[in-house]
């Protein structure tokens, strides 16, 4: 495994490349620089006082054994199928880690797969889970299900465990759930660790202050990457390197900094979206986790003086070249009020050569014999050229090769990178309360006790109107 640093190339952001009008000038740099210089002491300070757990993960190697442990039992035990349940930073990072570094035909062939299949459910769609829980019932006792939950009690987390709890203790008796089911929660308190002691459940720790999309490289995440051959330790050991790279007080040499200065930047000249477009399958679920990593941590009411600021990009995630088809039209044509993140990799773990052209189609033969991989990064530069020529700005993150190692760089980095931005705009970076209320008002709807007069006020709100109707 090659162990070569991810890079952050940002010229074509620059007034050098895309004017004046929207790209950014060197005075515009040196004044971003000047802004967030400074915030690097303050994430230190932040860091220091033990704020922000998430940035010491990657260094908490002595856990590894006990994951590592853990899954070689549940291997032992026979199990071909883990079953992730969780939603959010419960979820995204489980299924981030799995389509970047296992095959995309992992759960199908067992050929291709270091372990046992693996599935996420982050929804309540009773089609979904009915379909897989047919499927999987005659082999419960070859399951594996991973309840991930900080608190216990968000209802979709909560729902998929009482349905699973029925299921194997139907099958399989109390002593089935108990073998069966492994929990990930905190490590005291709350709903789902009140259960899992109850029950006898095998733990691993979400870690305390740790937020959920903070949370991937933790027994959050490391649990079902380990399990399906992931290698964890090169995950840490890439957040660690990114970690050198992210601590550097010079903002030309730390691309946390830039990256979050650029955001920063263009978000205040009104581009308000920041969309990542990987140009490698296995990439494409990282944007996911950047989605909800970016729009939970930055977009606040409130900064942290109390005024009400409505501050967050938006965002959006995109897949090169499927979404040529499909987005490009509106990046390239619509309002230019979006930057644009590409993911690049330079060697691809296996390629194709494309096939001769027919004799009845010549016009195909620039393709043949070329590799796919040169078509893919072909088809990002001419993507990324027709942005510039439209004046949009553009970053890239290359990577050498997409491995554990700098899967957890890219991890780390974005990470540091949204601290970066909460601090630029002085904002609380790690809390959600947007989310809870939503939490609540479903409690409410499902008649949870104590939640009465919130279902009072919901009702007339989202009553169906029969006047609005067509
Ligand atoms: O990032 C977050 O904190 C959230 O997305 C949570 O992960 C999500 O709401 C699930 O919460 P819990 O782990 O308590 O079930």
């Amino acid at each position: 495994m090659k162990r070569s640093l991810l890079k952050l190339y940002y010229k074509n952001t620059t007034a050098e490349v895309i004017g004046e009008e929207h790209g950014i000038t060197k005075e515009q740099f040196e004044n971003l620089a000047k802004i967030t210089s400074p915030v690097t002491d303050l994430l230190d300070a932040e860091r220091q006082a033990g704020k922000t757990p998430y940035r010491q993960l990657p260094y908490k190697t002595e856990n590894l054994k006990n994951i590592q442990n853990l899954a070689a039992d549940l291997m032992n035990q026979g199990c071909e199928n883990f079953v992730v349940l969780g939603i959010g930073g419960s979820a995204l990072g489980n299924i981030a880690l799995q389509t970047a570094l296992n095959p995309y035909m992992y759960n199908l062939d067992s050929d291709q797969r270091k372990g046992p299949r693996l599935f996420v459910f982050d929804n309540v769609d009773p089609v979904q889970l009915s379909s897989f829980l047919d499927w999987c019932t005659p082999q419960l006792d070859k399951t594996i299900f991973n309840v991930i939950s900080k608190s216990g009690r968000t209802a979709e987390t909560a729902s998929q465990l009482l349905i699973v709890r029925k299921l194997l203790t139907d099958k399989l008796g109390a002593e089935g759930f108990k073998n069966q089911v492994v929990a990930t929660t905190d490590p005291e308190k709350g709903t789902l660790r009140a259960i899992a002691n109850d029950a006898g459940l095998r733990c691993l720790q979400v870690p305390d202050g740790v937020g959920g999309r903070f949370s991937v490289l933790s027994d959050v995440g490391l649990l079902s990457a380990a399990i399906c051959g992931i290698d964890i330790e090169e995950l840490l050991a890439g957040a660690r390197a990114m970690d050198s790279k992210v601590s550097e007080k010079d903002f030309y040499k730390n691309p946390a900094m830039i990256n979050a200065a650029i955001n920063f930047h263009y978000y205040n000249q009104g581009k308000k979206n920041s969309v990542m477009m990987p140009y490698n399958y296995a990439l494409k679920d990282l944007s996911d986790w950047y989605r909800q990593l970016w729009a939970e941590s930055l977009g606040k009411t409130k900064d942290l003086n109390g005024n009400d600021v409505f501050v967050g990009p938006t965002p959006i995630k995109a897949l090169g070249t499927t979404d040529q088809h499909s987005q490009v039209q509106l990046y390239r044509e619509g309002p230019n009020d979006k930057l644009f993140t590409f993911l690049q990799v330079e060697n691809f773990e296996n390629d194709l050569e494309i096939g001769p052209e027919p004799q009845c189609a010549p016009e195909l033969g620039f393709l043949a014999g070329a590799k796919m991989s040169k078509l893919l990064n072909s088809e990002k530069k001419a993507t990324e050229y027709a942005l510039l020529h439209d004046k949009r700005p553009c970053l890239t993150v290359l990577f050498d090769e997409v491995n554990a190692h700098t899967i957890g760089q890219f991890i780390y980095l974005y990470e540091v990178t949204t601290s970066y931005a909460g601090a630029l705009f002085n904002i609380n970076t790690y809390d959600q309360p947007a989310v809870e209320l939503g939490k609540e008002a479903t409690f409410a709807l499902m008649g949870k006790e104590g939640f009465e007069e919130l279902a009072k006020k919901i009702g007339p709100v989202t009553k169906i109107d029969e006047n609005y109707i067509v």
